[in-house]
Protein backbone atom coordinates (compact mmCIF):
# COMPACT_ATOMS: atom_id res chain seq x y z
CA UNK A 1 0.00 0.00 0.00
CA UNK A 2 1.46 3.39 -0.62
CA UNK A 3 1.47 6.27 1.72
CA UNK A 4 -1.13 8.87 0.16
CA UNK A 5 -3.84 5.96 0.11
CA UNK A 6 -2.76 5.41 4.24
CA UNK A 7 -3.16 9.13 5.08
CA UNK A 8 -6.19 8.88 3.44
CA UNK A 9 -7.35 5.99 5.17
CA UNK A 10 -6.04 7.81 8.21
CA UNK A 11 -7.56 10.77 7.38
CA UNK A 12 -10.68 8.54 7.46
CA UNK A 13 -9.90 6.83 11.02
CA UNK A 14 -9.42 9.84 12.41
CA UNK A 15 -12.99 11.18 11.25
CA UNK A 16 -14.56 8.07 12.47
CA UNK A 17 -13.45 8.67 15.53
CA UNK A 18 -14.39 12.09 16.00
CA UNK A 19 -17.58 11.06 15.06
CA UNK A 20 -17.64 8.49 17.79
CA UNK A 21 -16.44 10.84 20.00
CA UNK A 22 -19.22 13.72 19.37
CA UNK A 23 -22.11 10.63 19.65
CA UNK A 24 -20.71 9.94 23.19
CA UNK A 25 -21.69 13.39 24.40
CA UNK A 26 -23.26 12.98 27.84
CA UNK A 27 -26.44 13.99 26.38
CA UNK A 28 -27.46 16.42 28.92
CA UNK A 29 -26.66 20.05 28.85
CA UNK A 30 -25.54 21.95 32.54
CA UNK A 31 -26.11 24.65 34.56
CA UNK A 32 -22.91 26.46 35.93
CA UNK A 33 -24.17 28.50 38.64
CA UNK A 34 -21.44 30.56 40.30
CA UNK A 35 -23.19 31.48 43.62
CA UNK A 36 -20.28 30.65 45.48
CA UNK A 37 -16.85 31.65 47.06
CA UNK A 38 -15.14 28.38 46.67
CA UNK A 39 -15.12 27.48 42.98
CA UNK A 40 -12.37 26.52 40.62
CA UNK A 41 -11.19 28.63 37.77
CA UNK A 42 -13.18 28.31 34.61
CA UNK A 43 -10.24 27.25 32.66
CA UNK A 44 -10.56 24.10 35.13
CA UNK A 45 -14.15 23.96 34.95
CA UNK A 46 -13.60 23.77 31.35
CA UNK A 47 -11.48 20.91 30.97
CA UNK A 48 -13.34 19.02 33.78
CA UNK A 49 -16.47 19.56 31.20
CA UNK A 50 -14.95 18.44 28.49
CA UNK A 51 -13.83 15.56 30.11
CA UNK A 52 -17.62 14.53 30.82
CA UNK A 53 -18.07 15.52 27.51
CA UNK A 54 -21.02 17.74 28.03
CA UNK A 55 -21.14 20.30 25.54
CA UNK A 56 -24.40 22.84 26.77
CA UNK A 57 -23.75 24.99 29.39
CA UNK A 58 -25.96 27.38 30.65
CA UNK A 59 -25.14 30.58 32.82
CA UNK A 60 -27.20 32.54 34.52
CA UNK A 61 -24.98 35.72 33.98
CA UNK A 62 -22.65 36.32 30.90
CA UNK A 63 -19.29 36.19 32.41
CA UNK A 64 -16.51 37.52 30.40
CA UNK A 65 -14.18 35.15 32.34
CA UNK A 66 -16.12 31.76 31.73
CA UNK A 67 -16.53 32.41 28.04
CA UNK A 68 -13.38 33.27 27.14
CA UNK A 69 -11.68 30.31 28.87
CA UNK A 70 -14.17 28.19 26.79
CA UNK A 71 -13.36 29.90 23.32
CA UNK A 72 -12.49 27.36 20.58
CA UNK A 73 -13.97 24.43 22.63
CA UNK A 74 -17.22 22.82 21.01
CA UNK A 75 -19.26 23.44 24.00
CA UNK A 76 -22.66 25.56 23.19
CA UNK A 77 -23.64 28.58 25.93
CA UNK A 78 -26.74 29.74 27.06
CA UNK A 79 -26.17 33.28 28.45
CA UNK A 80 -28.47 34.46 30.75
CA UNK A 81 -29.87 38.74 31.62
CA UNK A 82 -30.78 38.50 35.67
CA UNK A 83 -33.93 39.61 36.66
CA UNK A 84 -32.39 43.02 37.84
CA UNK A 85 -31.78 43.62 34.21
CA UNK A 86 -34.98 43.31 32.74
CA UNK A 87 -36.42 47.45 32.76
CA UNK A 88 -32.61 47.89 31.41
CA UNK A 89 -33.30 46.27 28.55
CA UNK A 90 -36.35 47.47 27.41
CA UNK A 91 -34.07 50.64 26.27
CA UNK A 92 -32.66 49.98 22.64
CA UNK A 93 -29.56 51.74 23.33
CA UNK A 94 -28.99 49.61 26.58
CA UNK A 95 -29.85 46.12 25.01
CA UNK A 96 -27.39 47.01 21.95
CA UNK A 97 -25.06 47.81 24.66
CA UNK A 98 -25.46 44.66 26.04
CA UNK A 99 -24.99 42.74 23.35
CA UNK A 100 -21.95 44.78 22.21
CA UNK A 101 -19.90 43.80 25.48
CA UNK A 102 -21.24 40.40 26.17
CA UNK A 103 -21.96 38.50 23.25
CA UNK A 104 -20.39 40.01 20.42
CA UNK A 105 -17.27 39.97 21.44
CA UNK A 106 -16.55 36.15 21.93
CA UNK A 107 -18.47 35.39 18.85
CA UNK A 108 -17.52 32.89 17.39
CA UNK A 109 -14.97 31.16 18.90
CA UNK A 110 -17.09 30.91 21.94
CA UNK A 111 -20.53 29.07 20.55
CA UNK A 112 -22.94 31.13 22.40
CA UNK A 113 -26.63 29.98 21.31
CA UNK A 114 -29.31 31.87 23.94
CA UNK A 115 -29.68 34.58 25.98
CA UNK A 116 -32.37 34.05 28.63
CA UNK A 117 -34.02 37.37 29.79
CA UNK A 118 -34.73 36.96 32.94
CA UNK A 119 -35.24 34.09 35.08
CA UNK A 120 -38.82 32.57 36.71
CA UNK A 121 -40.15 35.70 36.63
CA UNK A 122 -43.69 34.80 36.87
CA UNK A 123 -44.39 34.03 40.89
CA UNK A 124 -40.90 35.73 41.74
CA UNK A 125 -40.62 37.75 45.24
CA UNK A 126 -39.75 40.26 42.80
CA UNK A 127 -42.28 40.18 40.42
CA UNK A 128 -44.58 40.64 43.65
CA UNK A 129 -42.49 43.74 44.62
CA UNK A 130 -42.61 45.43 41.03
CA UNK A 131 -45.33 43.94 39.27
CA UNK A 132 -44.02 46.08 36.09
CA UNK A 133 -41.19 43.34 35.84
CA UNK A 134 -44.19 41.24 34.16
CA UNK A 135 -45.47 43.79 31.79
CA UNK A 136 -41.47 44.48 30.94
CA UNK A 137 -40.48 41.16 30.58
CA UNK A 138 -41.83 40.87 26.75
CA UNK A 139 -40.54 44.01 25.58
CA UNK A 140 -37.12 43.45 27.25
CA UNK A 141 -36.92 40.05 25.12
CA UNK A 142 -37.56 42.25 21.60
CA UNK A 143 -35.60 44.36 22.10
CA UNK A 144 -32.52 42.23 22.72
CA UNK A 145 -33.46 40.48 19.91
CA UNK A 146 -33.63 43.50 18.13
CA UNK A 147 -30.22 44.66 18.87
CA UNK A 148 -29.30 40.96 17.68
CA UNK A 149 -30.61 41.43 14.53
CA UNK A 150 -29.03 44.84 14.20
CA UNK A 151 -25.62 43.36 15.08
CA UNK A 152 -26.26 40.50 12.00
CA UNK A 153 -26.19 37.99 15.05
CA UNK A 154 -30.10 36.70 15.41
CA UNK A 155 -29.55 33.36 13.20
CA UNK A 156 -26.48 32.31 15.42
CA UNK A 157 -28.23 33.31 18.74
CA UNK A 158 -31.72 33.04 20.46
CA UNK A 159 -33.72 35.36 22.56
CA UNK A 160 -36.02 33.61 25.42
CA UNK A 161 -36.88 33.36 28.90
CA UNK A 162 -37.10 30.30 31.72
CA UNK A 163 -40.30 29.54 33.87
CA UNK A 164 -40.95 28.04 36.91
CA UNK A 165 -43.26 24.99 36.64
CA UNK A 166 -45.49 26.80 38.74
CA UNK A 167 -46.83 28.99 35.58
CA UNK A 168 -49.03 25.98 35.43
CA UNK A 169 -52.61 26.12 37.62
CA UNK A 170 -52.99 22.52 36.61
CA UNK A 171 -50.42 19.84 35.02
CA UNK A 172 -52.10 16.55 36.29
CA UNK A 173 -53.39 14.71 34.20
CA UNK A 174 -50.86 15.87 31.70
CA UNK A 175 -53.25 16.93 29.25
CA UNK A 176 -55.20 18.93 31.77
CA UNK A 177 -52.06 21.32 31.32
CA UNK A 178 -53.21 25.11 31.49
CA UNK A 179 -51.27 28.19 32.22
CA UNK A 180 -52.41 30.57 35.91
CA UNK A 181 -55.37 32.27 34.41
CA UNK A 182 -53.29 35.62 36.13
CA UNK A 183 -50.43 34.83 34.07
CA UNK A 184 -51.76 34.30 30.84
CA UNK A 185 -52.13 37.59 29.48
CA UNK A 186 -48.70 38.06 29.61
CA UNK A 187 -47.75 34.52 28.45
CA UNK A 188 -49.69 34.03 25.03
CA UNK A 189 -47.92 37.43 23.54
CA UNK A 190 -44.62 35.33 24.90
CA UNK A 191 -45.65 32.27 23.33
CA UNK A 192 -46.70 34.73 19.95
CA UNK A 193 -43.04 35.85 20.00
CA UNK A 194 -41.45 32.75 20.34
CA UNK A 195 -43.16 31.08 17.42
CA UNK A 196 -42.56 34.33 15.34
CA UNK A 197 -38.63 34.13 16.19
CA UNK A 198 -38.52 30.44 16.16
CA UNK A 199 -36.72 30.49 20.02
CA UNK A 200 -37.76 27.61 22.34
CA UNK A 201 -40.01 27.94 25.42
CA UNK A 202 -37.61 27.45 29.14
CA UNK A 203 -39.27 25.35 31.62
CA UNK A 204 -37.77 24.54 35.34
CA UNK A 205 -39.03 21.36 36.38
CA UNK A 206 -38.17 19.44 39.24
CA UNK A 207 -40.18 16.72 40.54
CA UNK A 208 -38.31 16.29 43.81
CA UNK A 209 -40.58 19.54 44.70
CA UNK A 210 -43.89 17.62 43.91
CA UNK A 211 -42.19 14.79 45.93
CA UNK A 212 -41.11 16.53 48.93
CA UNK A 213 -44.27 17.88 49.26
CA UNK A 214 -45.89 15.04 49.09
CA UNK A 215 -43.80 11.89 49.64
CA UNK A 216 -46.83 9.36 50.85
CA UNK A 217 -49.15 9.94 47.42
CA UNK A 218 -45.78 10.03 45.07
CA UNK A 219 -44.30 7.20 44.47
CA UNK A 220 -40.56 7.59 44.49
CA UNK A 221 -40.14 5.61 41.65
CA UNK A 222 -41.67 7.31 39.32
CA UNK A 223 -40.19 10.65 40.02
CA UNK A 224 -36.82 8.43 40.08
CA UNK A 225 -37.54 7.15 36.20
CA UNK A 226 -37.18 3.87 38.15
CA UNK A 227 -39.62 0.86 36.98
CA UNK A 228 -42.65 1.17 38.20
CA UNK A 229 -46.27 1.21 36.98
CA UNK A 230 -46.63 4.56 35.98
CA UNK A 231 -49.86 6.13 34.84
CA UNK A 232 -51.91 6.77 32.62
CA UNK A 233 -53.61 10.06 31.02
CA UNK A 234 -57.55 9.10 31.02
CA UNK A 235 -58.13 11.86 28.07
CA UNK A 236 -55.38 10.84 25.31
CA UNK A 237 -54.64 7.62 26.83
CA UNK A 238 -51.06 8.35 26.83
CA UNK A 239 -48.63 6.19 29.39
CA UNK A 240 -45.67 8.16 31.46
CA UNK A 241 -43.62 5.83 33.88
CA UNK A 242 -42.04 9.24 35.35
CA UNK A 243 -43.14 12.28 36.68
CA UNK A 244 -40.43 14.65 34.44
CA UNK A 245 -41.64 13.75 30.74
CA UNK A 246 -45.58 14.52 32.24
CA UNK A 247 -44.63 17.60 33.29
CA UNK A 248 -43.72 18.70 29.46
CA UNK A 249 -46.11 17.14 28.20
CA UNK A 250 -48.65 19.14 30.86
CA UNK A 251 -46.65 22.15 29.44
CA UNK A 252 -47.13 21.41 25.50
CA UNK A 253 -50.51 20.78 26.42
CA UNK A 254 -50.84 24.43 28.22
CA UNK A 255 -49.25 25.47 25.18
CA UNK A 256 -52.04 23.96 22.80
CA UNK A 257 -54.80 25.50 24.28
CA UNK A 258 -53.30 29.11 23.59
CA UNK A 259 -53.07 28.59 20.06
CA UNK A 260 -49.20 27.44 19.76
CA UNK A 261 -48.14 23.78 18.50
CA UNK A 262 -45.55 25.97 16.75
CA UNK A 263 -42.87 26.72 19.58
CA UNK A 264 -40.46 23.91 21.58
CA UNK A 265 -39.90 23.29 24.29
CA UNK A 266 -36.32 22.84 26.47
CA UNK A 267 -36.09 22.26 29.98
CA UNK A 268 -33.45 24.70 31.70
CA UNK A 269 -33.12 23.19 34.91
CA UNK A 270 -33.96 19.78 36.60
CA UNK A 271 -32.29 18.20 39.33
CA UNK A 272 -32.26 16.58 42.96
CA UNK A 273 -30.40 17.92 46.24
CA UNK A 274 -27.99 15.40 47.63
CA UNK A 275 -28.22 16.74 50.73
CA UNK A 276 -31.39 18.82 52.85
CA UNK A 277 -33.10 19.90 55.74
CA UNK A 278 -34.73 17.41 57.77
CA UNK A 279 -38.40 18.19 56.23
CA UNK A 280 -36.82 17.80 52.80
CA UNK A 281 -37.53 14.72 52.47
CA UNK A 282 -35.92 12.45 49.68
CA UNK A 283 -32.75 14.75 49.57
CA UNK A 284 -30.01 12.21 49.51
CA UNK A 285 -27.17 10.97 47.84
CA UNK A 286 -29.06 7.71 46.43
CA UNK A 287 -31.85 9.29 44.78
CA UNK A 288 -29.70 12.53 43.53
CA UNK A 289 -27.20 9.72 41.94
CA UNK A 290 -30.70 7.76 40.88
CA UNK A 291 -32.14 10.84 39.12
CA UNK A 292 -29.57 11.89 37.22
CA UNK A 293 -28.28 8.70 36.18
CA UNK A 294 -32.06 7.63 35.08
CA UNK A 295 -32.02 11.48 33.52
CA UNK A 296 -28.82 10.79 31.40
CA UNK A 297 -29.85 7.39 30.32
CA UNK A 298 -33.34 8.22 28.86
CA UNK A 299 -31.92 11.29 27.31
CA UNK A 300 -28.94 9.22 25.68
CA UNK A 301 -32.06 7.24 23.79
CA UNK A 302 -32.84 10.20 21.83
CA UNK A 303 -36.64 10.23 22.10
CA UNK A 304 -38.92 12.57 23.02
CA UNK A 305 -42.56 12.41 25.45
CA UNK A 306 -45.48 10.53 24.98
CA UNK A 307 -47.01 13.41 23.21
CA UNK A 308 -44.16 14.16 20.81
CA UNK A 309 -42.56 11.15 20.98
CA UNK A 310 -40.31 12.50 17.97
CA UNK A 311 -38.71 15.23 19.37
CA UNK A 312 -36.44 14.77 21.51
CA UNK A 313 -35.75 16.67 24.64
CA UNK A 314 -32.67 19.51 25.58
CA UNK A 315 -32.19 18.59 29.13
CA UNK A 316 -29.98 21.12 31.31
CA UNK A 317 -29.44 19.89 34.91
CA UNK A 318 -28.94 21.55 37.73
CA UNK A 319 -26.73 22.40 38.74
CA UNK A 320 -22.83 21.72 38.12
CA UNK A 321 -21.25 23.10 41.51
CA UNK A 322 -23.02 22.68 44.94
CA UNK A 323 -22.98 26.68 45.55
CA UNK A 324 -22.15 27.66 49.24
CA UNK A 325 -23.52 31.24 49.29
CA UNK A 326 -27.44 30.13 48.10
CA UNK A 327 -29.68 31.16 50.43
CA UNK A 328 -33.27 28.93 51.63
CA UNK A 329 -33.19 25.36 52.25
CA UNK A 330 -30.29 23.26 52.56
CA UNK A 331 -30.87 21.63 49.81
CA UNK A 332 -30.97 25.15 47.66
CA UNK A 333 -27.12 24.64 48.70
CA UNK A 334 -26.44 20.95 47.23
CA UNK A 335 -27.98 20.86 43.85
CA UNK A 336 -24.61 20.12 42.56
CA UNK A 337 -22.87 16.81 40.84
CA UNK A 338 -19.26 18.34 42.27
CA UNK A 339 -17.95 19.51 45.32
CA UNK A 340 -16.07 22.90 44.79
CA UNK A 341 -12.72 21.05 44.68
CA UNK A 342 -13.84 18.68 42.14
CA UNK A 343 -15.05 15.43 43.49
CA UNK A 344 -18.01 14.03 42.43
CA UNK A 345 -21.00 14.33 44.71
CA UNK A 346 -22.21 10.62 43.55
CA UNK A 347 -21.82 8.46 40.77
CA UNK A 348 -23.28 9.36 37.49
CA UNK A 349 -22.18 5.63 36.30
CA UNK A 350 -23.40 6.99 32.66
CA UNK A 351 -21.87 5.82 29.30
CA UNK A 352 -18.45 6.84 28.44
CA UNK A 353 -17.59 7.69 32.19
CA UNK A 354 -14.29 6.97 34.02
CA UNK A 355 -13.36 3.52 35.18
CA UNK A 356 -15.41 3.32 38.02
CA UNK A 357 -18.59 4.70 36.52
CA UNK A 358 -17.54 7.81 38.75
CA UNK A 359 -17.11 11.31 36.70
CA UNK A 360 -13.27 12.37 36.35
CA UNK A 361 -11.55 14.47 39.43
CA UNK A 362 -11.57 17.45 38.25
CA UNK A 363 -7.59 17.46 36.41
CA UNK A 364 -5.80 20.06 34.99
CA UNK A 365 -5.51 20.43 31.19
CA UNK A 366 -2.53 18.19 30.03
CA UNK A 367 -3.68 15.61 32.13
CA UNK A 368 -6.91 14.50 30.54
CA UNK A 369 -5.85 15.67 27.31
CA UNK A 370 -3.02 13.15 26.87
CA UNK A 371 -5.18 10.32 28.41
CA UNK A 372 -7.39 10.97 25.24
CA UNK A 373 -4.54 11.17 23.06
CA UNK A 374 -2.92 7.69 24.41
CA UNK A 375 -6.07 6.40 23.26
CA UNK A 376 -6.41 7.64 20.07
CA UNK A 377 -2.17 7.78 19.11
CA UNK A 378 -2.97 3.51 20.57
CA UNK A 379 -5.93 3.08 17.79
CA UNK A 380 -4.39 5.14 15.16
CA UNK A 381 -1.17 2.75 16.09
CA UNK A 382 -3.22 -0.42 15.80
CA UNK A 383 -4.82 0.46 12.51
CA UNK A 384 -1.63 1.60 10.86
CA UNK A 385 -0.36 -1.95 11.65
CA UNK A 386 -2.74 -3.08 10.24
CA UNK A 387 -3.09 -1.24 6.91
CA UNK A 388 0.67 -2.19 6.82
CA UNK A 389 0.28 -5.58 6.33
CA UNK A 390 -2.55 -5.09 3.70
C1 LIG B 1 -33.11 28.40 18.47
O1 LIG B 1 -34.20 27.65 18.95
C2 LIG B 1 -34.79 26.76 18.03
C3 LIG B 1 -36.01 26.16 18.67
O2 LIG B 1 -35.68 25.41 19.80
C4 LIG B 1 -33.77 25.72 17.61
O3 LIG B 1 -34.31 24.87 16.62
C5 LIG B 1 -32.53 26.42 17.05
O4 LIG B 1 -31.53 25.47 16.80
C6 LIG B 1 -32.00 27.45 18.04
N1 LIG B 1 -30.92 28.20 17.45
C7 LIG B 1 -29.69 28.16 17.94
C8 LIG B 1 -28.69 29.06 17.27
O5 LIG B 1 -29.39 27.47 18.88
Amino acid sequence: MDSPIRFRALFFLLLILGFVVEIQSLGVGINYGQIANNLPSPQRVAVLLQSLRINKVKLYDADPNVLRAFANTNVEFIVGLGNEHISDMTDPTKAEAWVKQYVQPFLPQTKITCITVGNEVFGSNLANAQPEIMTNLLPAMKTVYNALVSLGLSSQVNVTTAHSLTILSSSYPPSSGVFREDFASYIKPILDFHAQVKSPFLINAYPFFAYKDNPNEVSLDYVLFKPNQGMVDPVTNLHYDNMLYAQIDAVYAAMKAMGHSDVDIKISETGWPSKGDENEVGANPQNAGEYHRNLISRVQQDKGTPMKPSVPIDIFVFALFNENMKPGPASERNYGLFYPDGRPVYSLGAQGQGPQGYLPELVYSSASKVQVMTILGFLIFIVMGFLIHV
